[in-house]
């Protein structure tokens, strides 16, 4: 097998502490605990709420969890074992699977342990089929959940990993799933189901997550909503394709599993090769907001986080498309400038040929023909208007005609003699190819030293299908993602100041693995405020909101040609890292002095936005939706209440304003960056006329009148702590 396949971690010197053979990890509200000495190979016997640290306690813990022989079954019976496997007489999915010389026949025990801190490390082996396996455990200060799981072949001979996942107990009463399918320019539609006996399986065989990704796999107790109900939730974070399980067995056990899906012979280990599993994440909470909450503030703790102010940004696609004009793009950053825009980014169509989306992808050069100066007069034009510079690229694409193709058709990912089915008129580049990698390379680190680039946006417009070495060769979507993780490595070391945002039609490449490279996701290409409601809403369970690119529209969105109020868009964008995407020549002064108002206010809550807590309502009213950023310390919070439809009763009945500190007595009123619309109550909002003050308590159980609205206009309400 290739290079590729990475090398097994080291195994810390052996500690031992303890009791029992019990393991206990207890980190940010959580505990995980693991029966190393189980028959049936190491097995969590519990993940999720914290425990105290009582060893006879664990210990009994783990002896109430075995399981007593059964009629009609195997002698021993098998509980979900991590790596379990038929040979223990686990009936369920295996934990791994492969083949070898020495058979197909998998059973490993534990061989050494090491524990410090707030991780463990499992090494096991199975002699027979002369594997050997390191089981990483480790719990962030936040309480979320890692497992990484590494194999590696000691045998003589070649052995094929089929499949390797990590296994996350579930309490029994998790019986209702929620998940997000989803296409371009809907991605992440949440589907709630039951948790039912057999197994519920996600795969994505895109060579990216794909806009139908899960990107958390959520099981929880019936009707468990964003403020209440038990729930835990797995995140593979892995760019390529990946699988996530829920499987409930009838000796009364459910779990979720995760890991990557490895195509044929992308599994194979020589002897000496060892293959990991991605991280795979869990979490846990009362309610999808505690679990997100454990994914942002790990997140947010990296030290490569993006932590300066989030520009505001200009994104030129929905202005110009591919009419790329100098004076048309400095009148358009002129503009942007005025209203309070930060940064401005070139979208798609300023490289050789790039008319249209049917060529040039590959041939990394400004096109003299539209930029006979090259991007140097634009590029000084945003500067000199305080602006920073992005530019579009999709590195790992090719349209046949381009000269790239022409030249080498060799660095083209295909299986056959013919090639794969293109999508969007492209094919996409064996970045595993040394030469295809070197010149992809080399083109970006050229462009970013000619220009002074603060900001790429990486795009990726094509599945890949069949996306292989060449005619008859090896399955490259392994080796491809490796590839493009070394490439985002390398040229944010080579350019540590720069920042890329995840592109992939939209919202299609969102996972942890890209996002640890990256510093925003482009959450879709639908613009339509009430169709990103629900998109943010289920990408904001992973991606912390200051990651998650969220702009203006035109008043008529281009996706779906409805119509639309700059407050209701800004209202919806105000959550995130904010932008626009919209043709601002074409507005008037008085659109303008709106525009620049929600920037104003944009920028004011843009710190509570990176360091607070997102926070949605789980209201009856499907017509509205509340939802919120609560400041860390929980002095500020600021909410928006977004009439998607009528409500059913009129006026609305209370909301209420779920984060805050139940003990902080809070100033509340509506604000109204941008103006206020004229609305259809008949008579003043009376908590709003008058000062009104209501603690925390009462703001989150029993809440408030929110106004009459017409359908699409949203109120902002602010929650403050009079100092
Ligand atoms: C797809 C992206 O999602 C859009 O935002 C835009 O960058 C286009 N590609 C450009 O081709």
């Amino acid at each position: 097998m290739s290079t590729e396949i990475t090398q097994a971690p080291v195994v810390r010197p052996t500690i031992l502490p303890l009791t029992d053979g019990v393991i206990h990890l207890r980190r940010g509200g959580t505990s995980v605990v693991v029966d190393v000495h189980a028959l049936d190979g190491p097995v969590i016997v519990h993940w999720g709420v914290e425990l105290e640290d009582v060893p006879e306690q664990l210990a009994s813990l783990a002896a109430g969890a075995t399981l007593q022989r059964i009629s009609g079954g195997l002698d021993e019976t098998a509980r979900l074992g991590m790596l379990a496997t038929p040979a223990h007489g686990w009936l369920g999915t295996p934990g791994i699977d492969g083949h070898g010389e020495r058979g197909s026949s998998l059973r490993f025990s534990v061989t050494d342990i090491g524990v410090e801190d707030h991780e463990a490390t499992l090494l096991l082996s199975d002699v027979e089929t002369g594997l050997t396996a390191t089981l990483e455990l480790r719990l962030g200060a936040s309480g979320l959940f890692h497992q990484r799981i590494t194999v590696r072949n000691v045998s003589e001979d070649d052995f094929t990993l089929t499949s390797l996942q990590a296994a996350f107990p579930v309490p029994w009463d998790a019986t209702e799933l929620v998940e997000t399918t989803g296409r371009h320019l809907r991605e992440r539609s949440a589907q709630r189901h039951g948790f039912t006996f057999g197994t519920h399986l996600r795969e994505s065989r895109r060579g990216r997550p794909g806009a139908d990704a899960t990107l958390l796999l959520t099981a929880g107790r019936p009707g468990f909503g964003f403020e209440r109900g038990r729930v835990h939730g797995i995140h593979v974070a892995w760019s390529g394709n990946h699988r996530v399980m829920a499987e409930r067995v009838t000796t009364g056990e459910a779990f979720l599993a995760g890991g990557e899906l490895l195509l044929p012979g992308e599994g194979v280990l020589a002897p000496g090769e060892s293959m990991s599993t991605p991280w795979v994440m869990g979490s846990w909470g009362d309610g999808l907001s505690e679990l997100s909450h454990r994914f942002h503030d790990e997140w947010r703790a990296r030290p490569q986080h993006p932590r300066r102010p989030r520009p505001v940004t200009l994104n030129t696609w929905e202005a110009v498309y591919f009419d790329h004009d100098l004076g048309k793009l400095t009148e358009l950053a002129d503009v942007a400038a005025s209203v309070g825009v930060e940064r401005f980014v070139l979208d798609d169509g300023w490289f050789n040929g790039r008319r249209d989306d049917t060529a040039g992808l590959g041939d990394w050069f400004v096109d003299e023909q539209v930029w006979p100066e090259g991007l140097h007069p634009l590029v000084e034009h945003v500067h000199a208007a305080g602006m920073e510079f992005g530019l579009w690229v999709e590195p790992e694409m090719v349209n046949p005609d381009s000269d790239l193709a022409r030249k080498h058709p060799e660095w083209i990912l295909q299986a056959r003699q013919d090639l794969p089915p293109s999508g969007r008129q492209q094919q996409v580049l064996n970045l595993a190819h040394p030469n295809a990698y070197a010149f992809i390379a080399g083109r970006l680190h050229a462009l970013l030293e000619e220009y002074p680039i603060s900001y790429l946006k990486w795009d990726h417009n094509r599945d890949l299908v069949d996306a292989g070495s060449g005619p008859g060769g090896r399955n490259m979507v392994h080796n491809h993602t490796l590839a493009l993780y070394r490439l985002l490595d390398e040229l944010k070391q080579a350019h540590p100041t720069l920042e890329i945002e995840s592109c992939a039609s939209g919202g299609a490449r969102v996972d942890l693995g890209i996002l640890d490279r990256t510093d925003r996701i482009w959450t879709s290409d639908c613009l339509d405020p009430l169709e990103r409601l629900e998109n943010q809403k289920y990408t904001s369970l992973l991606v912390p909101p200051e990651m998650m690119g969220m702009h203006l529209t035109s008043p008529v969105v281009h996706s779906t040609r409805r119509t639309v109020s700059l407050n209701l868009s800004a209202a919806v964008a105000l959550f995130g890292h904010f932008g626009i995407e919209w043709d601002l020549t074409q507005t008037d002064h008085t659109t303008r002095a709106s525009i620049a108002e929600w920037v104003s206010f944009a920028k004011d809550i843009r710190d509570l936005v990176a360091t607070g807590r997102t926070v949605f309502g789980d209201g009856t009213d499907p017509g509205l939706d509340v939802r919120g950023m609560v400041a860390a310390d929980k002095s500020r919070a600021i909410y928006a209440v977004t009439q998607i439809t009528t409500t059913i009763t009129s006026p609305p009945a209370p909301i209420t304003l779920p984060g805050l500190n139940p003990h902080i007595n809070y100033r509340v009123r509506i604000i109204h960056p941008g103006g206020q619309d004229p609305q259809p109550g008949q008579s003043p909002l009376a908590w709003d006329r008058q000062e009104s003050v209501l603690n925390g308590h009462i703001l989150s159980t029993i809440g408030l009148r929110p106004p009459v609205q017409y359908p699409q206009q949203a109120t902002i309400i602010e929650a403050l702590q009079p100092i």
